[in-house]
């Protein structure tokens, strides 16, 4: 007997929901993207979001059980996001949430949105073997990660200032491309040379498994204007091709460095990347061809399972659930991750 889980998501920009049976197999999922509504002001307004999250959630919920062909009754339980993300807009999937379970009396699970990004790989592939390497790169969040199993995990190092996607969505504005800057960036970026402009990579010392992304913006933003002289006129054709190309490189240089420094002194046996800008491709080809990681199972998700989405939190909810860890029908909209998780551990 299956065990169908709802998972509702509506932390940032995204109202989702999706019906998951035995944290892997999708059997409806339904994201709308807010980001016309925010798109103008080049980032996520709260209020704005939350009241857009209370007008869809809904009718996405229904349509997710539509697809699953499920009505609530035949639900195990119902996954919500808590934390972290928009007080506002977490509190729009938890009411919905523990509404159906109070109607239907269905057992309510609490998801962190970052851990359901970490685990993303194993509802990609139920079958990865542990511990995997994980990496978390999104607009808000950027970390590394060692999954030991399901709902235990430790943090290895994060980003001292811009997560990764923060970085393209900031860099593709002073490129004059549109937000969310990622995907922009990763069009504007075809066919043009990522050698092509010496943008810096920060490494931040040869141990270090944090990250930091503000120089690049910075340098970025020097190259545009430099300190002396007239500054360039904005950028179009090929040299715009070849900017966006070299500061892509640099994001996705920085992430492989890094996970190649854990891969190195970690022994895991699979690696996962979950979080917006795990949909790069450039980001995907070089993870595919890096020889010092081919020894390592290597999961790469649909790219719409790394974007914020239901299925993920069904399938986190998923193991919460096997481990017993009901949450309470007062659970409350925390805009912090989960406490505990050590970071900058040694092997
Ligand atoms: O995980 P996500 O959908 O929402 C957050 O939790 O933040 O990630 C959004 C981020 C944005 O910064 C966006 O620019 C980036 O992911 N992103 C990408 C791509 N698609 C989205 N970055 C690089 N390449 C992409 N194709
Ligand atoms: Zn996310």
């Amino acid at each position: 007997m299956s065990e169908a889980i709802l998972g509702i998501e509506t932390s940032c920009d995204e109202t989702a929901a999706a019906v998951v049976a035995d944290g892997a197999a999708v059997l409806g999922n339904v994201v709308h993207s807010q980001v016309e509504l925010h798109a103008r002001w080049r980032g996520v307004v709260p209020e704005v979001a939350s009241r857009s999250h209370t007008e869809r959630v809904l009718p996405i919920v229904a349509q997710a059980l539509a697809e699953a062909g499920l009505a609530p009754a035949d639900l195990a339980a119902v996954a919500v996001t808590h934390r972290p993300g928009m007080v506002g807009c977490l509190l729009v999937g938890l009411a919905a949430a523990k509404a159906l379970c109070w109607r239907f009396a269905k057992p309510l699970l609490a998801v962190d949105h970052v851990q359901a990004h970490v685990h993303t790989g194993l509802l990609a592939d139920p079958a990865m073997p542990l511990p995997a390497l994980a990496l978390v790169a999104s607009g808000g969040h950027t970390a590394l990660w060692l999954l030991h199993e399901p709902g235990r995990t430790e943090r290895l190092g994060t980003t001292r200032d811009d997560a990764a996607g923060e970085a393209l969505d900031k860099g593709a504005a002073l490129l004059g491309l549109p937000y969310p800057g990622g995907p922009a960036i990763e069009a504007a970026a075809a066919g043009g040379d990522g050698r092509a402009f010496p943008l810096p990579r920060t490494l931040l010392g040869p141990d270090s498994l944090d990250f930091s992304f503000s120089g690049l913006k910075t340098a970025l933003l020097y190259t545009l204007r430099p300190q002396a002289g007239p500054p360039l006129p904005p950028p179009a054709g090929a040299v715009l091709r070849d900017l966006a190309a070299s500061y892509q490189a640099a994001v996705v240089d920085v992430l492989v460095q890094k996970l190649l420094r854990a891969a190195a002194r970690f022994p895991v046996r699979s690696l996962c990347i979950g979080g917006g800008v795990a949909r790069n491709a450039t980001l995907r080809e070089r993870l595919r061809a890096e020889p010092a990681l081919s020894h390592l199972h290597l999961v790469l998700p649909a790219p719409a399972l790394c974007a914020d989405n239901g299925a993920m939190v069904a399938s986190l909810g998923f193991h919460h659930l096997r481990a017993g860890r009901i949450a309470p029908l007062d659970l409350d909209a925390i805009a912090t991750p989960q406490a505990g998780g050590k970071t900058k551990v040694r092997p």
